[in-house]
């Protein structure tokens, strides 16, 4: 038995319209490996996160978490799994960025104090405790972005799951946010549709199209390979047209 931070076998999902949104996936994340998902629009890529993040749970298949089998097993996933939601309206809820990135410690038996510390030295990490006390409605999508991410990296997660962190970000806050990914040492798989992050931060790519692996390969082979991209809906990095 493998114990790789995660290994997907076979996973298949369906909405409950009938339209096929996953069909056998299949692959591994290894230790502090960064997994660039790509793929053209609707080919699968939110709902494979959802899958490993235990939002959802696949009709078919296996999700491994260090050789466990957790497919079905919502609880696990979500405890071992840090997943950054595409929106981080859909992420932050509480009144003040302080009570937010506090709350998953919380809900998990932290006491508040103590939570708020973490909270407070989480935001301090990302360069982001001038927040703390803000509401997160009324901020800029960069902040709430950090927010979001300070909430998920204080509970200690073995795997993040980010769904096109850098989309909104101007490139200052985009430049940032890639510097603090590539320097937390954690496994992750980042859904994405800018492919010179992908280039810069990961060290793999994996095509999704119609909800199947096309590809699979070091981030250059993959995304530099105009053929193999133009045959998945995608288009090289840009500067390298
Ligand atoms: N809640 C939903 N109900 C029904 N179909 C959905 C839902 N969310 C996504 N889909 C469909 O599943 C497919 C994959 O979508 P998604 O995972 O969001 O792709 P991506 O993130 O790559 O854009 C698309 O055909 C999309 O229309
Ligand atoms: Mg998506």
């Amino acid at each position: 038995m493998s114990d790789f931070p995660l290994e997907a076998k076979n996973l298949r999902y369906r909405y409950p319209d009938g339209l096929g949104a996953i069909s056998d996936v299949s692959f591994t994340l290894e230790e502090k490996e960064k997994i660039a998902l790509i793929g053209a629009n609707g080919s699968g890529k939110t709902t494979l996160l959802m899958l490993l993040a235990g939002c959802m749970s696949p009709q078919k298949g296996e999700i491994y978490l260090r050789g466990r089998e957790t497919a079905k097993d919502s609880v696990s996933l979500r405890k071992n799994t840090g997943m950054l939601f595409q929106e981080p309206d859909d992420q932050l809820f509480m009144p003040t960025v302080a009570e937010d990135v506090s709350f998953g410690l919380v809900a998990s038996g932290v006491n508040a104090r103590e939570a708020r510390a973490k909270a407070i030295a989480g935001l301090e990490a990302l360069g982001s405790e001038y927040l703390a006390e803000r509401p997160p409605h009324r901020m800029s999508s960069g902040e709430k972005r950090r927010a979001a991410l300070a909430g998920i990296l204080v509970t200690q997660p073995d795997i993040l799951l980010l769904d096109e962190p850098t989309s909104g970000l101007d490139p200052v806050a985009r430049m940032k946010l890639i510097e603090i990914l590539d320097n937390l040492g954690k496994s992750m798989i980042i859904a994405t549709h800018d492919l010179n992050m992908a280039m810069d931060l990961c060290d793999t790519a994996l095509i999704l199209k119609d909800g199947a692996i096309t590809a699979r390969g070091r981030t250059r082979d993959i995304l530099l390979n105009e053929q193999l991209m133009l045959n998945n809906g995608l288009c090289l990095p840009l500067g390298y047209q």
